[in-house]
């Protein structure tokens, strides 16, 4: 995408987000990739070196505990040193002070959080907390904190000694129901950004076609071209941090 095309649509989007009442952002691993944290898919994406049914599906934790925890320990001690980039921290400072942005992510890593993003919907759960792997456990649904780097040996459930898991949906598994509908309140709005997400993985990918649905003006922000390209109004090719970070500073000026 060459230079004046690229600022002549982040113009028109900034006008966009200038007017709107209500702006939702759902966000992906490409928002988190100037952090350092691997993205799953692309050219080094980490289901590239991975199957995803040997490392992110119940029946694997059941299988090997240990190699699910091997692999979560190395993601949770690579993202332990990753700091927020300015994506995260551009769309922290539009969720403070007032419901007028909300930013849902399929992100586990909380660089959101950590960089101060309010009234954040996770809608993958977070690689800092863990739950109970048995279903019959229901106080070790809670999840709960753990932000131990490395983890010293096999974590277990608090409540019944069972092996602890990961607080992240895997496949084949539901989203909490409080987040899902929290999500699809958020297409709720009068603009829709999809920021660095391949927009692969259902339910998350459907909400842009959601939004569109109710009304939004809807945006798609990424590297590449991925299937939300063809259905969104804008869609700007380019690293998520200098976007919202020139975004911003349009917004502001
Ligand atoms: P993916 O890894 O599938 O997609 C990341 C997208 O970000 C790709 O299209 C990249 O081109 C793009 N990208 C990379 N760097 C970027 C940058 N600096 N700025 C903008 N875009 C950039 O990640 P997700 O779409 O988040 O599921 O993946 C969805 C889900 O699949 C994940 O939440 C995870 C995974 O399996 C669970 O953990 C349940």
């Amino acid at each position: 995408m060459d230079r004046s095309n690229l600022m002549g649509l982040v113009t028109d989007l900034a006008d966009r987000l200038r007017s709107a009442r209500r702006i939702s952002v759902l966000t992906g691993a490409g928002v988190s990739a100037a952090s350092g944290v691997p993205t799953f898919r692309g050219e080094d994406g980490l289901w590239r070196r991975y199957r995803p049914e040997d490392l992110a599906t119940a029946q694997a934790f059941a299988r090997d505990p240990a190699l699910l925890w091997e692999w979560y320990g190395w993601r949770r001690e690579t993202i332990a040193r990753c700091a927020p980039n300015a994506a995260h921290e551009v769309l922290a400072r539009w969720s403070q002070g007032g419901e007028r942005t909300t930013v849902v992510t399929q992100n586990v890593d909380d660089l959101h959080l950590k960089a101060g993003t309010e009234r954040l919907v996770r809608l993958h759960g977070s690689i800092w907390e863990l739950s109970c792997s048995i279903g019959c456990c229901e106080a070790g649904r809670t999840a709960w904190r753990d932000d131990r780097v490395p983890m010293p040996g096999l974590p277990r459930c608090p409540h019944c000694d069972a092996p602890a898991r990961p607080a992240v949906v895997w496949f084949g598994e539901m989203l909490a129901e409080a987040d899902l509908r929290a999500a699809v309140q958020a297409t709720a709005c009068d603009v829709f950004l999809t920021v660095g997400t391949s927009s692969l993985v259902y339910p998350a990918a459907g909400l842009v076609e959601q939004a569109r649905l109710n009304g939004a003006f809807t945006a798609e922000i990424n590297a590449e071209a991925t299937p939300a390209t063809a259905i969104v109004d804008l869609a700007i090719q380019a690293p998520a941090e200098l976007v919202l970070a020139e975004l911003d500073r349009l917004l502001v000026t």
